[in-house]
């Protein structure tokens, strides 16, 4: 696998790969884990070659987040690409990724969604996502591009995006990789405790009992979404939000919405965990 930092050295190596056939991108920030590799093997699946990125993203941090400490762990995280068959590694420096200063540099707004949940609690997070993510595309061109459903409002905003912008990458969303005990895998997890560790399952354990419940018809989502807030807030939690959504707009499920999702983030000690569950309505149930 080779691995460059500088945009005209991915660009020469690319040019070799695409002869080669179709290429799928994986863009991540790093700290690599089952769930990453999950999302390089469903790339493998659609394409002659798999270009990963590895970028801790400066532009999509809050002032008071964790963009310092996020772990970065590039020598392990080219050892398990390496071991997935990738082609290529893109890891650029901040200063490739962003050569004017941050304020002036342009960026792209996904209107209407970016604001709501994730979007309300973190302002300009989108933003910051949906300028990178357009950023990697334009450098690595790919024909496709992999995302993880866990962050299912960023893998929205990042259709939209390629939609509104008719940017020839197809996007495909790969389930939620999860711990044996139902906990969606992500970096921030190790910023639990031991203690919270044991107790983080009940976000998803409470996403999945309120999911059965709306399959067997319960449709008061407001009191199902207060419900789980208190169940997690009385465990020890700090419930960001909960929202139960149509999952194709986002918006509160119209009454004749088939298609639904439980939007879930909350804290628990300095970890920020996020979740959610896809449930279809008048029809085969939870999907
Ligand atoms: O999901 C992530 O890891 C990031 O938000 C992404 C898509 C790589 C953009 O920085």
């Amino acid at each position: 696998m080779n691995t460059v930092q500088q945009v005209e050295s991915l660009r020469a190596a690319l040019a070799g790969l695409r002869r080669e056939g179709p290429i799928a991108f994986v863009p991540t920030m790093g700290n690599l884990h089952d769930g990453h590799l999950a999302l390089v093997r469903e790339a493998r699946r659609h394409a002659d070659s798999v270009v990963v990125s590895i970028f801790v993203n400066p532009l999509q941090f809050g002032a008071n987040e964790d963009l310092d400490s996020y772990p970065r762990t590039l020598r392990e995280d080219q050892q398990a690409l390496e071991a997935e068959g990738v082609a290529l590694l893109f890891a650029p420096t901040v200063e490739v990724m962003y050569p004017v200063p941050l304020a002036q540099q342009t960026r792209v707004e996904v209107p209407g969604i970016s604001g709501l949940y994730c979007g309300a609690s973190r302002p300009g997070h989108f933003a910051g996502v949906a300028t990178v993510v357009c950023k990697l595309f334009n450098m690595v061109q790919p024909d496709l591009a992999v995302f993880g459903k866990k962050d299912f409002q960023q893998l929205m905003v990042i259709r939209r995006m390629v939609r509104d912008l008719a940017m020839p990458v197809q996007v495909l969303g790969l389930d939620t990789v999860r711990e044996a005990d139902g906990l969606a895998m992500s970096s921030r997890n190790q910023y639990l405790l031991p203690q919270e560790r044991e107790q983080a399952p009940l976000l998803y354990q409470t996403l999945r009992e309120t999911a059965a419940r709306i399959s067997e018809g319960e449709r008061d989502y407001e009191a199902l979404a207060a419900a789980v807030c208190s169940k997690l807030a009385q465990a020890g939690f700090r419930p960001d939000y909960v929202e139960i959504v149509d999952s194709r707009t986002l918006l509160p499920p119209a009454p004749d919405s088939r298609h639904i999702v439980i939007l879930a983030a909350a804290w628990l000690g300095a970890a920020r965990l996020i979740d959610n569950i896809e449930i279809s309505v008048g029809s085969s149930g939870e999907e």
